[in-house]
């Protein structure tokens, strides 16, 4: 098996085959001049098993990578040919919301499924109830649930953990449950892409608590920091944030996030410097079964 790392992604795929005791070879990805992109495989991919990793943030150049790298890399004569895309963007436009609009999970998917087999992270699954209604190609949906789970238990003492909204009980509500500890989810109401409501619906002991809000994305960062005001009302000790993709998209929103809470934490689906929690044993065990 050779692991590949995309543009996106490349030391996220080396600790993966480090966990394998695969190769690692980087994807050389560069633009000609007028901006086309040019990618090239530095291994024989002949009778191998290739393992190509990208995570789509940032998305749309990573995607076209990701086509041409694959189609390459079947051309050079890969034996099966698996992608890892630790955070799965375009998944979050699951439908047509209003008139005119593309349904780009789908067409997403469709583009993707010459793969014999994609690898996720908990990827936003709202309205689909699994990746096979946006994949026809083999797919496995993996959690890091486990992994944020033993991250509060060596770092927190009896917290309270909160939700955002329903869609984050997959998260929150799961990761409570599994280290015994209280968690509430809050109601959001989005209005916009950076205009969000959250509200406290029912009662929760947060007055002098160490309270940890989880949920699976943190994009513009609106939602976090909505959330983290209404519990700043309820006088919290402290207010922390853990989510499995720090995206980060809002630099303001994100330094009143960070004024506001005694730390962030994210997994490393996407590089930022707030990824502490590792996912790549994760995959790898994926990769190896
Ligand atoms: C959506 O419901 C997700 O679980 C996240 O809450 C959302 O994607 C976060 O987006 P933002 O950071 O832009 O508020």
């Amino acid at each position: 098996m050779i692991v590949i790392g995309c543009s996106n992604s490349k030391t996220l795929a080396k600790k993966i085959a480090k966990n394998l005791k695969a190769e690692y070879s980087p994807l050389t990805a560069k633009h000609f001049p007028d901006g086309e992109l040019y990618v090239k495989f530095e291994k024989n991919l002949k009778n191998k098993d290739i393992v190509l990793v990208q995570t789509l943030h940032p998305a749309n150049e990573a995607l076209l990578e990701i086509i041409l790298a694959g189609y390459t890399a079947r051309d050079l004569g890969a034996k099966k040919l698996k992608l890892v895309i630790p955070y799965l963007a375009y998944i979050r436009q699951d439908k047509r919301f209003n008139p005119g609009e593309a349904v780009s999970s789908k067409i997403t998917g469709k583009l993707l499924n010459f793969f014999d087999e994609i690898i996720t992270i908990d990827p936003h699954l709202h309205r689909y109830k699994s990746l096979k209604e946006v994949f026809k190609t083999k797919t496995k949906k993996l959690t890091a649930n486990n992994l944020i789970k033993e991250y509060i238990k060596k770092n927190y003492k009896n917290p309270v953990i909160i939700g955002p909204d329903e869609e984050s009980f997959q998260w929150a509500k799961k990761i409570a449950e599994n280290i015994n500890t209280e968690a509430a989810i809050l109601e959001k109401t989005r209005y916009s892409p950076k205009n969000v409501k959250v509200k406290i619906k029912s009662y929760i002991g947060i007055k002098n608590k160490d309270i940890i809000i989880i949920d699976d994305i943190i994009s513009t960062g609106k939602t976090i920091l909505g959330t983290i005001k209404k519990i700043k009302e309820k006088k919290p000790k402290s207010v922390s944030v853990i989510a499995v993709h720090g995206i980060f998209t809002d630099s303001i929103t994100y330094k009143e996030i960070e004024k506001n809470t005694k730390r962030i934490t994210t997994t490393n689906t996407i590089p930022n410097k707030h990824a502490k929690i590792d996912v790549s044993g994760l995959i790898a065990d994926s990769l190896s079964q």
